[in-house]
């Protein structure tokens, strides 16, 4: 398959401003200067191109949301907190090819009269800081960014903003909570970021992969880029494949490629390491629902595997595998053990359930716990779904319940026999 989003990873120094462009960098962006404004929104609606930070939701949608015809200041804010266990994209993206993104961010300030972009960058993530600083200065020392950008009358500036590396600020409102100078905790929406976001004025949050996306979006043509993918899922898309196979790793698919393919195929995963079987993997990070090795002829995109049977999420795309060496009872406890950690205690369902179902898997996995605690178990985070501020509390809700639901003989065998009967090793 030919790379698009990926094309320049493996291009020497294409970080830099005049190898971008002798790779056809900043031609988008010349284009989208020569457009209506008002055109750039509608051609992002017919491509499909849906926001790759885990939900899915369209991106010319998104911007069309934003108010019009007022002197409030806009902003775009990009989303490189990359935080979601299980995802590693973004991170590449800024490195090798920051340029794109920042191409991104000027078409959205274009089309959408915005005054500024700020990229909230995780801040472990050093070299990516790096390279988008030396990206920006380039820019402002070309006049891509400032006043009166190549003479189209726009105003535009970017920022790099470096988090601290809390999950949470991932999370849309908290990010801008924090963006802002405050505790990186979730707001209440409504307002939605489009109507009060950042500074109380208009903003459009998007993750770093959608805006990389747009000037692809413009140069290739929506209907191109509708074509790649499967219904309503525009475009190729990035995986990243992580756990037991033989070639974990980062690849770019057609959207809507089956997730068998992607786990087996030798273009991606390569399939188990030699003499073992797959039994179970998470689809998009360890927010997603895990799926059983027998439910992997699923369309890997944001609606296919929302249906019945497979009740999972297509997430970021962060896809990690499991073979029979694995003890499912111990990832759940992993994985519950990280959501604890990381609620940011502003709702008593998320603070205080998080650490109880955590407490529980530890003793389920040490073979200490009662069999009615597998119950309550799925009590609990039943009482944390749809009763939090944020989706994180449904987070932990839909993945921890669905190690118990696809694997519950796996659970009562650790309580009935106390000790774990899985792994084959
Ligand atoms: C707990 C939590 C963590 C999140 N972390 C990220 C993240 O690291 N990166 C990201 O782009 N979106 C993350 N999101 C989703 C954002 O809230 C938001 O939906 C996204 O940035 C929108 O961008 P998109 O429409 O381009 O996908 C997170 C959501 C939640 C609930």
């Amino acid at each position: 398959m030919e790379r698009v989003i990926t094309a320049n990873w493996h291009v020497e120094k294409a970080y830099t401003l005049s190898v971008y462009q002798q790779h056809g960098g900043f031609k988008s962006l010349k284009k989208v200067f020569g457009m209506e404004r008002g055109a750039v929104v509608p051609e992002l609606i017919k491509s499909n191109l849906r926001g790759r930070g885990g939900a899915g939701f369209p991106v010319g949608a998104k911007w069309s949301f934003l108010p019009k015809g007022t002197d409030v200041p806009k902003y775009l804010v990009v989303n490189a907190d990359e935080g979601e266990p299980g995802t590693f994209k973004d991170r590449f993206i800024m490195e090798r090819d920051p340029h794109r993104l920042m191409e991104g961010c000027i078409i959205a300030g274009f089309t959408l009269g915005l005054k500024a972009a700020y990229i909230y960058v995780r801040g472990e993530l050093v070299l990516a800081a790096q390279r988008m600083e030396a990206a920006i200065a380039e820019l402002y020392a070309t006049g891509l960014l400032g006043k009166n950008i190549q003479g189209s009358g726009l105003d535009f500036d970017i920022y790099v903003h470096r988090g601290a590396g809390a999950y949470i600020c991932g999370e849309e409102t908290a990010l801008i909570e924090s963006l802002e100078g405050k505790t990186g905790q979730p707001r209440l929406k409504p307002p939605f970021p489009a109507v009060v976001g950042v500074f109380g004025c208009p903003t459009v949050v998007n993750n770093v992969e959608s805006i990389a996306c747009v000037p692809l979006v413009i140069e290739r043509g929506a209907e191109w880029w509708a074509a790649q993918g499967s219904e309503k899922n525009g475009g190729p898309k990035i995986v990243q494949i992580s756990g037991t196979v033989k070639r974990p790793g980062t690849y770019e698919v057609p959207n809507g490629i089956s997730l068998r393919d992607i786990v087996f195929s030798d273009l991606y995963g390569g399939g188990p390491r030699d003499g073992r079987t797959i039994r179970a993997v998470i689809p998009g990070g360890t927010s997603c629902p895990v799926l059983r090795a027998d439910q992997l002829d699923v369309k890997h995109d944001f609606d296919a595997l929302k249906e019945k049977p497979f009740d999972t999420m297509a997430g970021t795309s962060g896809v990690i595998v499991m073979d029979e060496t694995v003890c499912v009872v111990r990832i759940a406890a992993r994985i519950a053990r990280f959501y604890h950690h990381e609620s940011c205690g502003q709702c008593t369902p998320c603070r205080e359930g998080t650490g109880w179902v955590s407490k529980i898997l530890d003793r389920i996995e040490a073979g200490g716990a009662k069999r009615a605690e597998v119950d309550q178990l799925l009590d609990i985070v039943n009482n944390i779904r749809g009763n939090t501020i944020c989706p994180f509390g449904d987070a932990v809700g839909m993945s921890i319940g669905a190690y118990l639901r696809q694997f519950p003989e796996e659970f009562i065998a650790h309580v009935e026999q106390g000790r774990c009967t899985y792994p084959a090793w």
